[in-house]
């Protein structure tokens, strides 16, 4: 089936979560990858697959503001059908999360709205959480506090090292992330005062994957 959504991603590292949104596409297309940091990973991946990837570097801009205002130009002119951050370390400007606002998502490693933010792994280590994982959610204007649209849950082992718990949290996002980007192409959720219903199938599918929807626990 042809894909509608077009979806741009924004990153600023690894690009490990683009990664998987492009090789998982199914119902969606991704047109652009633009990032903060010229050197990002995903940038170079995302060439290498013919996609235009664009950076603004905060050096190539008299300040912060500048910087902002020429990264959003670039999404906009994409005209994309939604916006997935993956792994972008800047916040967004207010204004520019409204404009979008029900077509901006972002991967988030922690089972929101516990550990939004930061360090997300060490903190649910010292806090002792048997339950740890991570969160696709809506982008608002808060840090990490957008509606939820699906959560995966990961068993905290005895004596797990951060590093060990952050591998195992991001081999679900990987799984996490293209499966509601596919539905949301699908059109098979909806966000309406903040709150989401989901198709039949989507649900199914989400217990067969062991995925948590908003509004489950
Ligand atoms: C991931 O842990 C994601 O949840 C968070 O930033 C990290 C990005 O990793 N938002 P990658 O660049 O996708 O590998």
């Amino acid at each position: 089936m042809p894909s509608d959504l077009t979806i741009v991603v924004l990153l600023s590292g690894r690009g490990s979560n683009f990664k998987s949104l492009s090789q998982k596409a199914k119902h969606y297309r991704i047109i652009g990858v633009v990032s903060d940091k010229p050197e990002a990973i995903g940038l170079a991946y995302a060439r290498e697959q013919g996609v235009q990837a664009l950076a603004f570097a905060r050096s190539d801009h008299p300040n912060r503001a500048a910087q902002r205002a020429a990264l959003y130009a670039a999404v906009r002119k994409f005209n994309p059908g939604a916006i997935a951050l993956a792994g972008f370390m800047q916040i967004l400007e207010a204004s520019f999360v409204d404009e979008f606002f029900g077509r901006i998502i972002n991967i988030h490693p922690s089972l929101l709205p516990a550990y939004p933010g930061l360090d997300t792994h060490a903190r649910a280590l010292a806090a002792n959480e048997r339950q740890h994982g991570c969160s696709v959610h809506f982008v608002d204007s808060g840090i990490d506090t957008g509606p939820i649209i699906a959560q995966a849950q990961v068993q905290v082992a005895p004596n797990e090292t951060e590093e060990q718990l952050a591998a195992r949290v991001l081999a679900r996002e990987h799984e996490l992330y293209p499966w509601v980007a596919n539905h949301m192409a699908q059109g098979s959720f909806k966000l309406r005062d903040r709150k989401l219903s989901y198709s039949a199938e989507m649900q199914r599918e989400a217990r067969d994957l062991d995925f948590i929807l908003s509004g489950d626990k």
